[in-house]
């Protein structure tokens, strides 16, 4: 079907519900017969894992939004060497939890840092490499915030306090801004962006997602639909 690797990400604020649909579209894929790498950033090496904690664990010391900008581009660094570019050379769809749209909407956006400065500093690390799609989950933000808190009572059964929430703890309209920033930079490529309406359940948004992956392979839907359902 395809000779080459390919990357899809997903993207959006903090629960919208990435983390619940990537694995959804990772098991569809693979019972297609499709070899998928499930992938996410800060987090997805390593370095990456020691970089994210120090991104998304409340710490009792500040940071500056231009040394948060380079740890994240820091993390970018080692998970392209790492895990996409040998997986794009070896054909493999990737399936990846955040990416450079983030450091976009979040530390140009969010933060005010100057967005084409931004650009230029990711360049250096990604290395023309780019999604050839992107599912923006988008939803308003009481609604992410709510649910992430939700999630982190249903893993800990007690109080979310304390447990990667260096940005949930951030002021509503800081996510404003990064929900917005997305939808400005998904409307500024909608070719490549495709925004879910992530107010749905989870299994609507499921089926957009497919639906949508299916028309990127320019798969008929008899034909897939056979082989997984
Ligand atoms: N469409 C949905 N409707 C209701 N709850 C959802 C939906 N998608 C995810 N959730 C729940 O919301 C919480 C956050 O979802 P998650 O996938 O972790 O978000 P993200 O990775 O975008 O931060 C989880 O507890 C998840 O079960
Ligand atoms: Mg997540």
């Amino acid at each position: 079907m395809r000779k080459k690797g390919v990357l899809i990400t997903f993207e959006g604020v903090e629960g919208s519900g990435k983390s619940t649909q990537l694995p959804l579209l990772s098991d569809h894929l693979k019972k297609l017969g499709l070899e998928v790498v499930v992938t996410r950033e800060p987090g997805g090496t390593a370095l990456g894992k020691e970089v994210r904690s120090l991104l998304v664990e409340k710490k009792d010391w500040s940071m500056e939004p231009i040394a948060e900008l380079f740890l994240y581009l820091s993390d970018r660094a080692q998970h392209i060497a790492e895990i996409l570019q040998p997986a794009l050379q070896s054909g493999k769809i990737i399936l990846c939890d955040r990416f450079s749209d983030a450091t976009l909407a979040y530390q140009g956006y969010g933060r005010g840092l100057p967005i084409q400065e931004i650009i230029k500093a990711n360049a250096l690390v990604t290395k023309g490499i780019r999604p050839s799609l992107t599912f923006l989950l988008d939803c308003p933000i009481a609604m992410g915030l709510w649910r992430a808190n939700q999630r982190v009572l249903k893993v800990l059964g007690a109080s979310p306090l304390g447990v990667e929430d260096r940005f949930e703890k951030e002021p509503t309209d800081f996510h404003q801004r990064v929900r917005q920033g997305y939808l400005e930079l998904a409307k500024g490529e909608p070719q490549r962006f495709c925004v879910i309406d992530a107010s749905k359940s989870e299994e609507e948004i499921r089926e957009e997602i497919l639906q949508e992956v299916m028309r990127f392979f320019g798969l008929e839907d008899r034909r897939w639909r056979l082989l997984i359902l």
